[in-house]
């Protein structure tokens, strides 16, 4: 008989995405639920990627990232944040932000230990958190605005508390945290132990002339903070799975301890040209491409029965179809595949419980062509 393991994870089945990208598939629909751009970075950066790789930068790079790299994302965050991150032992270059984000959680969070967690939320805290045995703790944003309730966050903080999540741009919700809401937070976790895992990896995408707010341009909360980039969002690969963590020394030592064994160090040619393509760029300027395709969007569904609701940054459009239908989400989100030919993602999935406010999540980092498309087939209905 063969062995069987008493899951570590048992509410953790096919997600959404997959369930839908199929769907999608194979109803031939316009995929705009998965987020990810389809169109091709600059071709300067796959040249580049194409000359280390003839030079023989082809074995394991340094355990913490090849120093030019961390150099630029060091120089890039303290031009964004006015924070200085020391490259040689505050910087490390990671498998994307997910690996980031789980090397974090496993540094600090231990049996017993509390982590909050805002929700709607991207889907991979709160398992990493379980995952080494800490107990997530979910604390709703305000429909429909995604506002944080600083009187319920401060109700759910306990002795416990060992970790914060917070997440700005937001995904799944296209919001911004505020300056205020920092402070905030800063006044809350003085004096305490908290630590805070900050995912920025749309720090580069932002529209109508808003700010990103990052935890490291708070010294107190940069204290105590693991701000955590991907490269993948901003140069549009995903496919390379590149990030970066910048952490004070005490916390990056720890950080790197689990880096070290769960991937020991990441793709060596690619780490070279991106820090050859940034090296000369004083910030990374995606935001009017983005901020032009999502009032492509929103133009291209001028009329239909959707109500967009603000996006305020990421690559992200909510849209409310209350005045469609009554369904809920997850139903209305598969008719839309099946019968419409657009797929998108149920926002009820990023709660811990499903909330339904009858709004679903599309992803705008498409070329024009495959928004119009979109666009006409979302004002037939209804
Ligand atoms: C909020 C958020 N964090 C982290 C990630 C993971 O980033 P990466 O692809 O660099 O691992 C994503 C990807 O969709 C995301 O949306």
């Amino acid at each position: 008989m063969s062995q069987t393991i008493k899951s570590k994870l048992p509410n953790t089945g096919d997600t959404i995405f997959s369930v839908m990208s199929a769907l999608a598939a194979e109803h031939n629909a316009i995929n705009l639920s998965q987020g990810f751009p389809d169109f091709e970075t600059d071709p300067v950066l796959l040249d580049l990627v194409n000359k280390y790789m003839h030079r023989g930068l082809n074995q394991y790079a340094p355990m913490p990232g090849v120093p030019e790299l961390r150099q630029v994302v060091s120089d890039m965050v303290q031009r964004q944040t006015g924070h200085s991150y020391n490259p040689e032992n505050e910087v490390t270059i990671t498998h994307g932000a997910t690996e980031a984000i789980a090397a974090a959680i496993s540094c600090c969070v231990r049996e017993g230990d509390e982590v909050i967690i805002f929700t709607p939320a991207y889907d991979c805290y709160a398992p990493m958190v379980e995952l080494n045995g800490g107990t997530p703790i979910f604390v709703q944003l305000e429909f429909p605005n995604y506002n944080i309730n600083w009187d319920i966050f401060k109700k759910q903080m306990t002795h416990r508390t060992k970790l914060i999540i917070i997440n700005t741009p937001h995904n799944p919700s296209a919001t911004l945290i505020s300056k205020e809401d920092l402070v905030q937070l800063q006044e809350i976790v003085e004096g305490t132990n908290m630590l805070i895992l900050s995912d920025e990896v749309y720090e580069n995408i932002v529209f109508d002339g808003n700010e990103h707010h990052s935890a490291s341009s708070f010294p107190a909360l940069a204290e105590r903070s693991f701000k955590i980039g991907s490269f993948g969002k901003s140069l549009h690969v995903t496919g390379w799975k590149l990030g970066y963590c910048a952490a004070p020394a005490q916390l990056m030592a720890e950080f790197r301890k689990v880096h070290q064994y769960m991937v020991f160090a990441v793709n060596t040619p690619m780490q070279y040209a991106i820090a050859e393509y940034l090296q000369h760029q004083e910030r990374l300027e995606i935001s009017a491409m983005y901020e032009g395709k999502r009032n492509t969007f929103l133009k291209a569904i001028e009329g239909s029965g959707f109500k967009p609701l603000p996006s305020k940054g990421t690559y992200f459009q909510l849209l409310d179809y209350s005045a469609i239908s009554d369904k809920n989400e997850v139903e209305f989100a598969k008719e839309l595949t099946t019968k419409h030919f657009v797929a998108s993602i149920p926002m009820s999935v990023f709660y811990h419980i499903p909330q339904e406010h009858h709004v679903l999540r599309f992803c705008f980092a498409k070329n024009e062509e495959t928004l119009h498309k979109a666009g006409s087939l979302l004002k037939n209905i209804g």
